[in-house]
């Protein structure tokens, strides 16, 4: 039985390089007449309560968005995000941080259609609330991520662009090497889809997925961000996206954003 719940790290620095990085990738794709798909693999339960117990034991938001939350002069593609979460919360005080699914189904239109795999009983019944709440068009499914996410491109409506987000926790070891492989798979059976893979960066003496990730193909992205460790022994010293698939159209506005996180978190 897995254990991990991102109540714990949601809104850490990992999750603002991942979601500006979604909302700047979905934003650029919606601006196109046709209409998108959404699939996320592992989607958590969409919304969290960061004055909640988990968020306050870790406290890893406060050098996630807690750092940009009230910062001037942040480059336009931060201010975005961080504008997005600023409407969770009424432009008050931070209390509650949009998980990916809540990003995406801010940037997509009435038209687009969301697909949401969660495994986790208590995390899908919230994943499900949270669209009930605020994204009718937004389907919440309990199960396996990989195999649904499969389901849905081995028969998708071929009028839709299919985008989509695996973001594991990890907890797997086998999910290093699984989840750039399935990547691939994806990519391979649908070419015109977009997919996102995120991953940790750990400590030098662990393997993580940056040497399972092979040399991007043409036409693919890749973005990493170091930062200091959040506490003695934790694991994770940085955080890597790669976009499977062919981005050249949007590869400028994307090299922007990189360089935006890249500074921000070299401060
Ligand atoms: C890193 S969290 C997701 C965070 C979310 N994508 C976000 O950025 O807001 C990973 C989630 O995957 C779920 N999970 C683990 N294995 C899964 C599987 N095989 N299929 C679907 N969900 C799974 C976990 O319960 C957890 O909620």
């Amino acid at each position: 039985m897995l254990s991990y719940q991102h109540g714990f790290h949601a809104g850490n620095q990992a999750d603002v390089h991942k979601h500006c990085l979604l909302l700047g990738l979905l934003s650029l794709i919606a601006k196109k007449a046709r209409p998108i798909t959404y699939i996320e693999s592992h989607a958590g339960r969409g919304l969290y309560d960061l004055a909640g117990e988990q968020a306050q034991k870790t406290g890893e938001w406060r050098s996630g968005i807690g750092a940009i939350y009230e910062q001037a002069g942040l480059p336009t593609p931060l201010a975005r995000y961080r504008d997005v979460v600023a409407r969770w919360n009424r432009g008050e005080a931070i209390l509650q941080y949009p998980g990916s699914p809540c990003i995406a189904g801010g940037a997509l239109r009435k038209r687009d259609k969301l697909v949401l795999f969660e495994q986790h009983g208590t995390e899908f019944q919230a994943l499900e609330t949270a669209m009930t709440n605020h994204y009718r068009h937004a389907e919440a499914i309990r199960g396996d991520g990989y195999d649904g996410m499969f389901d849905v491109f081995s028969d998708h409506d071929p009028r839709h662009r299919l985008i989509a987000m695996i973001d594991p926790s990890y907890e797997l070891k086998e999910d290093f090497t699984r989840a750039p492989t399935f990547a691939e798979r994806l990519v391979a059976l649908v070419p015109d889809a977009l997919v996102m893979l995120w991953y940790p960066v750990l400590s030098r003496d662990e393997i993580g997925l940056e040497h399972a990730v092979p040399a991007p193909q043409s036409g693919s992205f890749h973005s990493i961000i170091r930062f200091p460790q959040h506490r003695e022994g934790h694991r994770m010293v940085g955080s890597g996206m790669v976009i499977y698939g062919d981005i050249s159209e949007n590869r400028r506005p994307l090299k922007v954003l990189d360089r935006a996180l890249q500074a921000h978190f070299a401060v």
